[in-house]
């Protein structure tokens, strides 16, 4: 389970990171709640920054606003405390990729089957368009690989309850969230 070690920051205690559908928010929610710290979704942080949906930012503004929108809110999550769950593509941003290489990073891995059934019928604006499964699976692939690489431990989200999935990431964590005083 455990991917690499590397010098890692204080804050947040965790971030996750991940495909659509593989439940970063979810996960994240319960992690927070087992390690006692505060929860928060970049998408969210987003939405409430600019006060219009995602699919609105990416219609209204093009990928490239909401991607700037995206850095600028994620640099910022990164300096604070608890536990962050970032959108499917904030890594390929450099910039944010650079930023988590000193950050303990959960990369919630999911089958493409299974995180297409739980991502399909969203309004995820990537998905939107003529065959998304398609679509999906070329995304993810091209993705895989840096999730992987940014990650300090991966664990399979497909593996059981979200609750389960929360436990596991916990314990992968264990390692790596040693003093206590480090959880703002
Ligand atoms: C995106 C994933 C979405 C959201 C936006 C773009 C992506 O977040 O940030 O629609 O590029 O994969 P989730 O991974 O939470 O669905």
């Amino acid at each position: 389970m455990t991917v690499n070690r590397k010098r890692i920051k204080s804050r947040p205690a965790a971030v996750l990171i991940g495909f659509m559908g593989a439940g970063k928010s979810t996960v994240g929610k319960l992690v927070a709640e087992l390690l006692g710290v505060d929860f928060v979704d970049a998408d969210e942080e987003i939405v409430r920054v600019v006060g219009r949906s995602i699919p609105e930012i990416f219609a209204e503004d093009g990928a490239p606003a909401f991607r700037d929108i995206e850095r600028r809110v994620v640099l910022d999550l990164l300096t604070r405390g608890g536990v962050v769950s970032l959108g499917g593509g904030a890594v390929m941003t450099t910039a944010i990729a650079d930023a988590l290489a000193e950050h303990r990073v959960v990369y919630l891995s999911i089958d493409p089957a299974e995180g297409y059934a739980r991502a399909q019928g969203s309004d995820r604006p990537l998905l939107a368009g003529e065959d998304p499964e398609t679509r999906y699976r070329e995304l993810l692939n091209e993705r895989h690989d840096t999730y992987a690489g940014l990650a300090t431990v991966a664990v399979d989200a497909g593996a059981g309850s979200a609750e389960q999935v929360a436990d596991a990431v916990v314990a992968a964590l264990a390692d790596y969230l040693i003093p206590e005083r480090n959880f703002p």
